[in-house]
Formats: structure tokens, C-alpha cells, sequence
């Protein structure tokens, strides 16, 4: 990081918090980011997370072991806070000695922030914050570092912009937090914006999904080269009654699968044969589904193609180190010229 020393400085919070050379987090994607993607993250100076999504604790343990096996350097884990095994996967984690927990898809339910912290081996505890309020709220109950993340963003997402959460949250959380910043980050010229403003590091998950490394299909990797920013589009939701998370991903067929799955769910919602909660994790195991179908079996017309609006400033597969140098190149270009 010798050759970028003003991007490093800006970094040298984050990446000391996390261990790795820079403050880049390649964000969990379900099904891509696996031990390979990971591994290569962390060994290029970046800092890989592992996706648990809906893996049970077993396979859980046997990705950490086989991630552990290619890389001696730091990474994460990112747990879904309504997997019904949540305690256990924090057990895997902590038997392990994973470094660094990534708390994903809602307010962690009581006690899992203290029992990552107070383990066999204390790890830290990363959450994603989608409010100022929140964001105070996690970092009270003793959540270690923020991430924020702007509706720009592939997969689940909020409804705000990441340039509106940045100038929300970093001028009244910057300075004594560490807060990550995610969504829409094609580029190292933007990752230097949100470094001067006060973030620890940045967060991307698109411009990694299709890097060398990554064992998404060619064709998953092809629909992501052809694609433009506006292609990837926010899924919307078609009952009132059903609230569903949007995901951005490539408009396909299958964007129009996910419509009638809603009022499949919906319906079975009506007849009250589940309970809401029930109702949500079905919904979220259709998209687990939905996206292993595009990423591993390539298939791009009927699976999910989850990708933020960066998407369009990709055009071809590149090894993880030449994309984490890019950036810190980019960045440096830019706090240069200022
Ligand atoms: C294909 C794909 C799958 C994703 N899966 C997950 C996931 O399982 N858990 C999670 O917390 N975030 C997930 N994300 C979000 C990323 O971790 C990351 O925060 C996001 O991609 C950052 O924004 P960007 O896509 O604009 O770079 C996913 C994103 C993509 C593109």
C-alpha cells in the first residue's frame, strides 16, 4: 500500500480494525462468496466474508475450515439474523476462531451480539445500519463497526440512496465509530468521496462478483458484462399485506417469477395456514433459489441476477488484485488531484 499512502492513511482505521492491508470489504453474496472468492479477497489486501445465507452449521463449519486451509489472513462471516439456526452458526463460528461476525437482514435478536463478543473466542461484531437512530441504537448495544448501504446496491436493499445515508450518518458517526460504507461503488474515485467524508473503508459486493476468482457461471459473468446500470432493477411488491424486502437484480424472467411467488405466499398468508414470519422466510428461501440457479447453474433467464447499479462500469472478468488495486489507484488519482 506504499504506492497509494493517501488512500492508505484515510484506511488506517479500518483496515487496522479488520485486519487486512486496505479498508476493502468484498460484502457477503450468497452462493459467490465462497471459500475461493474469499480467500482471494483477503490475500490481495482485501477483506473477504463469507455468505452464510442458508447454509445449516455443518456446511458452515466445513466453508470456514476449507477458507482457513487458502488463506492465513482475516476474514468474516455473514450470518442472517432470521436463520432458525442463528446461535448455533455463532457457535461454528466461535469453535473456529472466525475474526469478525457480519450481522445481515434485520436487528440482531437479543443476546447474539453478546454471544459473538463472549465466546471461546471473542470475535467483533459487524451490523448494518439503515437509520441514524439505528445506527446509534447497534452501536450502544455493542455493535463494533457500521455498515451503511444505499439503495444502489445488488441483492436486498433499503429504500435510500448511499449518498444521502453518508452525509446522514457520517458527519454524526465518523469521528468516533467505525462506519463502512456500501452500495453503488464502481470506482475508486467514489470510495475516495466517502473516505474523506469519514468512513473507515468502503464495501462492494458487484464489482467482485464477477472477478477471475469467483466460481459464478460464465454466463451469470456474461449477463453482468452486457448489462447497463438501469438493467438492474428493484424488485417491487405486488401485496400490501406481504411486506417484502426488495432485491436488485438484472431484469429477467425470473423478476417476473418473484410477482407470482408473492401472491402464491400471499394467498397462503390468507387461508392463515403460516404466520407471517413463516410467510417472510419463504420468500427468503426463493430467492436463495432463485440465485443459486443464475450464479451456479447459469441459469440467467429464470434465476436471479442480483446486481447494484455499478453493474454497468463492469465490463470484463479481471483477477481480485488488479480490481483492488484499480481502486486503490483510482482513489489515490483523486485525493491527489484535490
Ligand atoms: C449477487 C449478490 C448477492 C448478495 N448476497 C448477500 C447476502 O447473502 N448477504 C448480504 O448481507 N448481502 C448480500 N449482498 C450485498 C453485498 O454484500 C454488498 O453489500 C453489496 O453488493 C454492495 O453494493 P454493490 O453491489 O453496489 O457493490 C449481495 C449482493 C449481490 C450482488
Amino acid at each position: 500500500m506504499n504506492d497509494y499512502p493517501k488512500t492508505a492513511r484515510l484506511m488506517q482505521r479500518g483496515a487496522d480494525f479488520l485486519g487486512s492491508e486496505t479498508a476493502i470489504l468484498c460484502g457477503a453474496m450468497s452462493w459467490v462468496s465462497e471459500r475461493n472468492l474469499v480467500s482471494a479477497i483477503s490475500n490481495a489486501g482485501g477483506f473477504g466474508v463469507i455468505a452464510c445465507g442458508a447454509m445449516t452449521p455443518e456446511l458452515l463449519e466445513t466453508e470456514i475450515a476449507e477458507t482457513q486451509k487458502l488463506t492465513d489472513k482475516p476474514f468474516g462471516v455473514n450470518l442472517i439474523t432470521m436463520h432458525p439456526q442463528l446461535f448455533d452458526l455463532i457457535e461454528v463460528c466461535d469453535k473456529a476462531g472466525v475474526s469478525h461476525v457480519v450481522l445481515a437482514g434485520g436487528i440482531p435478536p437479543k443476546g447474539s451480539v453478546e454471544a459473538i463478543k463472549g465466546g471461546d473466542h471473542p470475535a467483533k461484531v459487524i451490523c448494518f445500519a439503515p437509520t441514524l437512530a439505528l445506527a446509534k441504537k447497534l452501536l450502544r448495544s455493542g455493535a463494533d463497526a457500521l455498515v451503511i448501504e444505499g439503495m444502489e446496491a445488488g441483492g436486498h436493499i433499503g429504500p435510500v440512496s448511499t449518498s444521502v445515508l453518508a452525509q446522514e450518518m457520517l458527519p454524526e458517526l465518523a469521528e468516533d465509530h467505525l462506519i463502512f460504507v456500501a452500495g453503488g461503488i464502481g470506482r475508486g474515485q467514489a470510495m475516495a468521496g466517502y473516505l474523506e467524508m469519514g468512513a473507515a473503508g468502503v464495501q462492494l459486493g458487484t464489482r467482485f462478483a464477477c472477478a477471475s476468482e469467483s466460481i459464478a457461471h460464465p454466463d451469470f459473468k456474461k449477463a453482468f458484462f452486457r448489462a447497463s446500470a438501469r438493467d438492474a432493477i428493484a424488485s417491487v411488491q405486488v401485496d400490501p399485506r406481504l411486506p417484502v424486502i426488495p432485491v436488485r437484480a438484472l431484469k429477467n424472467k425470473g423478476t417476473e417469477a418473484f410477482t407470482a411467488k408473492q401472491r402464491e405466499v400471499a394467498a397462503i398468508l390468507d387461508r392463515e395456514d403460516i404466520a407471517m414470519n413463516e410467510a417472510q422466510l419463504q420468500i427468503e428461501h426463493y430467492w436463495a433459489g432463485a440465485l443459486r440457479r443464475a450464479v451456479i447453474d447459469g441459469d440467467v433467464e429464470n434465476g436471479s441476477l442480483m446486481a447494484g447499479q455499478s453493474v454497468g462500469m463492469l465490463k470484463e472478468e479481471e483477477p481480485v488484485a488488479v480490481i483492488i488495486d484499480k481502486l486503490m489507484a483510482q482513489s489515490e488519482e483523486a485525493l491527489t488531484r484535490r
